[in-house]
């Protein structure tokens, strides 16, 4: 099958980023049908997300989800994309040194068919990125919120309101992007903060939670569709006013790219 005219690449990310006319969508799917739902609205990445641990398998935060799970719901989705960009996650402890984040990330590529790896990041992990990025595997690096770390320290609150907490997420995103990372994506990191590293950045910043600044905003698909109770601070549903699931994702695709949301 012939590539659709405007196919999403890497390339057209940046391209939005340094032009800064535009920011660019993104949503996260976890099955062949929701996938081209948001194809044909017109995000510009979709993310199979290892959220799908909770609201796909009903588990408390998104530890348990697996590698196997990650290939399943990537290759679901990977079917039926023709357009936007195909991001997927690296879940939990699957990326714990150089030789297993390869390994595991050449899986989501071949037997999933992503087109970029997503992994929680913080300085620990910047020889993992250098090391995938040398080989030419895409990456979007995570940085503040990192719901795999939640049982730890960092807890549900705006990072970088600290000036400590500040630096060290600039440094790491520095160190993050000279390993080689594509992209960047803050969850829930302060707007001021989201916004300098957006600045300072020579990569596409996606943001959640992180203020309007960044280049590109992505939302867990079914907050947008009002299905996650309560909505989550950061996110808004599109489903009012008798919208179908399709309206709403086109109203929050107008709505990122013309600067209204977040
Ligand atoms: O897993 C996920 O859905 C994510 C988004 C919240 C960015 O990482």
């Amino acid at each position: 099958m012939d590539a659709p005219d405007n196919l999403v690449t890497l390339d057209t990310l940046r391209r939005m980023a340094q032009e800064g006319k535009r920011r660019f969508a993104g949503l996260t799917a976890y099955d062949a049908t929701f996938a081209h739902v948001l194809d044909a609205c017109g995000v510009e990445f979709i993310l199979v997300g290892d959220s799908l641990g909770m609201v796909v398998q009903g588990h408390a935060n998104t530890q348990p989800v697996t590698m196997d799970d990650m290939v399943y719901h990537t290759q679901c989705v990977a079917r039926n994309v023709q357009r936007a960009l195909l991001i997927s996650d690296l879940p939990y402890m699957s990326c714990c040194d150089v030789p297993m984040a390869q390994r595991n990330a050449a899986r989501l590529v071949r037997e999933g068919g992503a087109q970029v790896v997503k992994l929680e990041a913080s300085q620990d992990q910047v020889e993992i990125v250098r090391a995938l990025s040398g080989q030419g595997t895409p990456v979007c690096a995570h940085l503040g919120l990192r719901p795999q770390s939640l049982t730890r320290m960092e807890g549900i609150h705006r990072h970088g309101r600290a000036p400590d907490e500040a630096a060290r997420l600039r440094e790491t995103a520095l160190a993050l992007e000279q390993a080689g990372a594509d992209l960047l994506l803050l969850e829930c990191v302060v707007d001021d903060l989201g916004a300098e590293i957006t600045g300072q950045a020579g990569i596409p910043v996606i943001g959640i939670g992180s203020g309007a600044a960044c280049d590109g905003q992505i939302l867990v698909l079914y907050d947008l569709l009002g299905l996650t109770e309560p909505v989550p601070r950061h996110a808004r549903s599109f489903m009012n006013s008798g919208r179908s699931i399709a309206d709403a994702v086109r109203a929050y695709v107008e709505a990122v790219h013309s600067g209204s949301f977040p």
